[in-house]
């Protein structure tokens, strides 16, 4: 009797995360687009590679080598940005954002970042999703921050050891 896959199979994928290149710029760029209602320009990515406070990540598949995810932080002194993070349509869901934001978690704790700050859409439940699963909590919201539509945005913080006195 013949051997079926089952229709819904799927290869598990080996991931590994490594700084991005100039070669990932098209890939990384095409999963913007798909993934972003008002993308990211290609320029963007390119001086992101070289610009001094940048951690410029890309998630690749060990066996293809596909670019499947990437990620963009600055950090400043003890406060890390998340300007950018995205996945591959058809690859959400199956843990690879988490990878990258684990590899950044351990950069952070590396560098000796004590905050991490990030705005979202307010209509994009799905990064909401994946930020709370972080801890991340809602600082505030910044009306009609977005363009393209038009949309507030939420801002969330995540402190790693404690908050900073204010006193
Ligand atoms: C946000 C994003 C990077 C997450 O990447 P991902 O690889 O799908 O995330 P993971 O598979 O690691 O998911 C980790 C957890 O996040 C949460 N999450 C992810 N997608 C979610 C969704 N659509 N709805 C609710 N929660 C979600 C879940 O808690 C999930 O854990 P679970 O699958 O065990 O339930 C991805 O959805 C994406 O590229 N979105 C479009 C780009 C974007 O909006 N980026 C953020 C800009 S601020």
């Amino acid at each position: 009797m013949q051997n079926k896959k089952p229709t819904l199979w799927r290869r598990k994928i080996g991931i590994k995360i490594r700084q991005a290149e100039s070669a990932d710029i098209d890939a990384i760029y095409r999963i913007e687009q798909e993934q972003f209602l008002k993308p990211w320009k290609k320029d963007y990515f390119t001086a992101e590679l070289s610009h001094d406070l940048s951690f410029f990540y890309a998630a690749q598949d060990v066996e293809s080598g596909d670019i499947l995810g990437y990620m963009i932080c600055w950090i400043i002194e003890e406060t890390m940005e998340t300007h950018n993070i995205a996945v591959k349509g058809e690859h959400k869901r199956q843990g690879i954002g988490s990878r990258l934001m684990d590899f950044m978690l351990a950069k952070a704790a590396e560098e000796g970042v004590q905050e991490i700050f990030l705005e979202v859409r307010k209509t994009n439940i799905e990064a909401a999703g994946f930020y709370e699963k972080y801890d991340f909590k809602r600082i505030g919201c910044r009306e009609r921050y977005y363009s393209d539509p038009v949309d507030d945005a939420l801002v969330y913080a995540l402190y790693l050891r404690h908050p900073k006195s204010t006193t």
